[in-house]
């Protein structure tokens, strides 16, 4: 078992949301002090994941793409597309894998991807001004990339694109494979919509001795209410009040 596996198991193991991996396995990432996200995503594709918190009052989106390269010194890649579906149009986050020594931060570069065509080795800008760019290596040769985006007022969803390759040429990535699991990474990210939250408990249905319509038996109930007596001892205090009417 090769040490970065181990550690990774041991992470795992270390971690709560270990028995929910099946169903999130993102749940289980750990990021370095500082960086938190409120949402995750296992991305259909290539292993990768996207976590994300977006501030809907100021349209900003700061995420943490994670995705192992498609070779040791490759890049990867997560835009997002407001006019396609595919990498023409894509506002991306690239990362090169650091040259030499493995151990070499990534390089973090933003392309607006205009076409099919071979991206430089300069940051070009983004539709969505980009800030606080940074990548890091993680465990099992992934590469961490980190980056808020500033998005336009009220998008609530948006396509998304991400990718692996193996290797840059002079500070370029070189093109990725065209299997079927790089040309089927792309999905909708859903930044807000999401199911509302399960509607508040409703109050405790009203005891049925109310119903004799003696006012008297009301008070026990008003009382019980304003104590915050529970149920049961709310519809015993009812009853006696219901009994004393009779
Ligand atoms: C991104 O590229 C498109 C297509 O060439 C262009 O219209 C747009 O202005 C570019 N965005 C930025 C911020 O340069």
């Amino acid at each position: 078992m090769r040490p970065h596996t181990l550690a990774l198991l041991l992470l795992l193991l270390a971690t709560p949301a270990a028995t929910r991996l099946a169903s999130a396995a993102c749940a289980g990432e750990k990021f370095p002090a500082g960086r938190a996200y409120a949402a995750c995503e296992d991305l259909p594709k290539l292993g990768a994941s996207l976590h994300w918190t977006y501030d809907a009052a100021k349209s900003s989106l700061s995420v943490a793409f994670v995705a192992a390269p498609a070779a040791a010194g490759g890049w990867v890649a997560w835009g997002l597309n407001p006019t396609g579906e595919g990498m023409a149009g894509a506002q991306a986050l690239v990362a090169l894998a650091g040259s030499g020594s493995g151990s070499a931060a990534p390089t973090v570069r933003t392309y607006n991807i205009t076409g099919y065509v071979p991206l430089g080795n300069v940051s070009t800008p983004l539709d969505f001004p980009a800030t606080d760019l940074a990548a890091d290596a993680a465990a099992g040769g992934r590469i961490r990339v980190y980056g808020t985006l500033q998005l336009r007022e009220g998008m609530r969803a948006v396509n998304q694109v991400w990718q692996v390759g193996a290797s840059s040429t002079a500070g370029a990535p070189d093109k990725h494979a065209f299997q079927p699991d790089n040309l089927g990474a792309k999905s909708k990210l859903v930044l807000a919509g999401k199911s509302p939250a399960a509607a508040s408990p409703s109050p405790a249905p009203a005891p049925h001795a109310s119903g004799g319509g003696a006012a008297s038996s009301k008070s026990p109930n008003a009382a019980a209410a304003a104590a915050g007596v529970a149920a049961p001892v709310a519809l015993v205090l009812a009853l006696v009040g219901f009994l004393a009417t009779v």
